[in-house]
């Protein structure tokens, strides 16, 4: 059994496309690089501002993989960054709340506990929401998600009985009941100018040591 303070992992999880790979690129290699849907995990070690050391793990997307990979890595997990589209979310928030909820759920995440930040991502875009705004979005998403769930009694599903965990089923789901901290920050990995924001993930990530 693992202690918490053997646990050194950082998972960036979340949707395709939501900009984890190029995060990573900025986070360990401090540059911008052209990237492709990810097929397997990255994996790098960071050192963060107050000099801990922390194992990046960048886990692909795509539906068929990102179960694989997070299973293989969820032990070892101190801190999750869901990484989300923040242009694109208003369309694909069944897929993301969906996709976090099963993060949320696993019995694995459920005992230990690790720190969650949402990162609303791509906030150079135009139409992007911002950080409350989306932690809103996805509030609203899991209440229903947690409803619909709760009453699939029936189902064969195994996450069922889980479903009730998740924070206080009396009353609308809000991060603040769940048991382990959530934060939100906001960045941007690319923008034409060359510029780039990954400030708040990196405050958070130093905070993880
Ligand atoms: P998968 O590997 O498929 O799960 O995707 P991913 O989350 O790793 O996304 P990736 O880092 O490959 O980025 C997807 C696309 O979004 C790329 O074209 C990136 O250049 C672009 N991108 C990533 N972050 C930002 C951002 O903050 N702003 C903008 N405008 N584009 C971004
Ligand atoms: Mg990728």
């Amino acid at each position: 059994k693992r202690s918490k303070s053997s646990r050194r992992g950082i998972l960036l999880t979340g949707l395709c496309d939501s900009g984890k790979t190029l995060i990573f690129s900025q986070l360990i290699h401090n540059k911008n690089v052209q990237t492709h849907t990810s097929i397997k995990e990255n994996i790098a070690n960071y050192i963060s501002s107050n000099n801990g050391v922390l194992k990046v793990v960048d886990i692909p997307g795509h539906e068929r993989l990102r179960n694989k990979f997070f299973d293989q890595h969820k032990e070892v997990t101190k801190g999750i960054v869901y990484v989300v589209d923040s242009s694109t979310l208003t369309q694909d928030i069944r897929d993301a709340a969906e996709f976090l909820y099963n993060i949320l759920i696993d019995p694995v995440i459920q005992k230990n506990r690790p720190n969650l930040l949402i990162l609303c991502n791509k906030q150079d875009q135009t139409f992007a929401k911002g950080g409350s705004a989306i932690k809103s979005i996805f509030e609203k998403e899991l209440n229903t998600l947690r409803i619909t769930k709760s009453s699939q009694l029936e189902s064969v599903d195994p996450n069922v009985k889980n479903a009730a965990k998740l924070g206080n089923s009396n009353e609308d789901f809000d991060f603040a009941a769940l048991p382990m901290k959530v934060d939100i920050a906001e960045s941007y990995a690319f923008h034409k100018n060359g510029m780039v924001d990954i400030e708040g993930l990196k405050k958070w990530l130093a905070r993880q040591v």
